[in-house]
Parts: structure tokens; C-alpha cells; sequence
């Protein structure tokens, strides 16, 4: 089943008089439990093809379409909705609340999905997924980098959403580390089916995804299964 839809997407920003084509004409389609990486230097379009998908930013021209809903169409209190029901987010600089806890943190997406019962049994499920059931009193800050990303793919799990977005997930991270949080998001995608799509300028992290899609200067140069 096809999960994201991409058609002839184009994204301009306007600075001034500058005009800056960050996508140009993407056509990418993602089929439901791929695991795959969005690859290409630095202004090539990851970050925005990225937040395209997760219906933060609205492309210039194109279709999207996510678990066969046009998001264009959508009232910006609709995307929200589509944004808390299937989709999850993991953030370069994992962009927890400091002055919640662990499982706060991990709760925060059932309150947005306006879940009433069974929170707290959800959230210590998926905290011992990611190995931190012991942690969940903590705050970020008594935390590694890596178990704070563990936090943040809990964050991103918990509300059980059909794609997770993860923008660079391992970028500060050390290279063993980076390594271990991609492990457990192959894990995670092997175990539960979801769609996982992250971007990464990390040869090493690349060669761990099922399928790596390149960017260049906005547009696709590329689209290999590695499995
Ligand atoms: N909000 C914005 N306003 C103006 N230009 C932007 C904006 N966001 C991105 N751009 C431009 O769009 C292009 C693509 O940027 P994008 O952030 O998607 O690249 P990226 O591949 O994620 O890069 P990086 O690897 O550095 O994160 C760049 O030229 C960037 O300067
Ligand atoms: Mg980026």
C-alpha cells in the first residue's frame, strides 16, 4: 500500500528578490513499512521534502498525498489531525520538554490525540521498547544524547502513527551511538510495520536503510534498494 504520495512537487522560498528552488519536480512514492533514508549534501532539499511530507510546510506546486489523504486540501485544524493520528517526528536536537520527565514526554502525543485511557500502560510499553522503562522519572537532562533520542523515538511511537519523520535523527550523536539509535528504528520498523523515512548525510548510516533515495540540488538523482 502506498503510504506517501509525492507528485512534481516544487518548493520556492522568496528572499528578497531571490528566488531559492529548494525541490524541484520530486516525484517520490513510499510504499507502507519501508525503511529508508533521504540522502545528499547540505541544501539539496532533505530537511523540506521532509516537512513537505509531514505536512509542516506547504509546497509551492505538487501533490501529496499521505495514507491516500490529500493534505492539500486540508484546513490547517485537519492537518493537525492528520499530523497527531499518523505521523510521528524525530528531531536532530531531539527537542524534548526540559521540564517534563521521561514518560511526560512520551505522553505528550496521546494528550494531543486527545486519548483518555490508558496512557500511562501505553507509555511504559514503549519506554521498555526503547530500553529506558528505568528512566522514566528522569528529566532529559539526567540523560545521554543517545538515551534522549531513545526518548524522542518513544515520543514519536507512542500515539502508534504509520510514518515517523526523522531529520538528521543521528547528527549529534557519536558514531557507536548513531549506529545503535538506527538499530533500534530498524527494530522498531521490523516489529511494529511503520514507515520510517530519515535523512542523513552519514555514509555509514545510510548503508543501514532498506532504500536510499539521493537528493541534489532539489532534485532526485537517485533511488536504490539496498535489501
Ligand atoms: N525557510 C527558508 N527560507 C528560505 N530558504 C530556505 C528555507 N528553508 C530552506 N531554505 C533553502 O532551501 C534549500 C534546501 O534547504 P534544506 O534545509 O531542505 O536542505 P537540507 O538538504 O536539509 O540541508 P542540510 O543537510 O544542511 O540540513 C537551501 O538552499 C536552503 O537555504
Ligand atoms: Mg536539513
Amino acid at each position: 500500500m502506498k503510504i506517501v504520495y509525492v507528485g512534481k512537487v516544487t518548493k520556492e522560498f522568496h528572499l528578497g528578490s531571490t528566488v531559492v528552488n529548494a525541490l524541484r519536480d520530486i516525484d517520490l512514492t513510499v510504499e507502507s513499512g519501508e525503511f529508508m533514508a533521504i540522502a545528499g549534501p547540505s541544501g539539496s532539499g532533505k530537511s523540506t521534502l521532509l516537512n513537505i511530507i509531514g505536512c509542516i510546510e506547504r509546497p509551492t506546486s505538487g501533490e501529496v498525498r499521505i495514507d491516500g489523504v490529500d493534505v492539500l486540501n486540508l484546513s490547517s485544524n485537519e492537518l493537525a489531525q492528520v499530523r497527531a493520528a499518523r505521523i510521528g517526528f524525530i528531531f536532530q536536537t531531539f527537542n524534548l520538554l526540559p521540564v517534563l520527565s521521561v514518560a511526560e514526554n512520551v505522553e505528550y502525543p496521546l494528550h494531543l490525540k486527545r486519548e483518555r485511557d490508558g496512557k500511562a500502560g501505553k507509555v511504559a510499553s514503549i519506554l521498555k521498547e526503547v530500553g529506558l522503562e528505568r528512566f522514566s522519572r528522569h528529566k532529559p537532562a539526567e540523560l545521554s544524547g543517545g538515551q534522549r533520542q531513545r526518548v524522542a523515538i518513544a515520543r514519536a511511537l507512542v500515539g502508534s502513527p504509520s510514518i515517523i519523520l526523522a531529520d538528521e535523527p543521528t547528527a549529534n550523536l557519536d558514531h557507536n551511538t548513531g549506529t545503535e539509535i538506527l538499530n533500534l528504528m530498524k527494530g522498531l520498523n521490523k516489529k511494529f510495520g511503520t514507515t520510517f523515512i530519515f535523512s542523513t548525510h552519514d555514509q555509514k548510516i545510510m548503508a543501514l536503510a532498506d532504500r536510499v533515495v539521493e537528493l541534489r540540488d532539489g532534485m532526485t538523482a537517485g533511488d536504490r534498494c539496498t535489501t
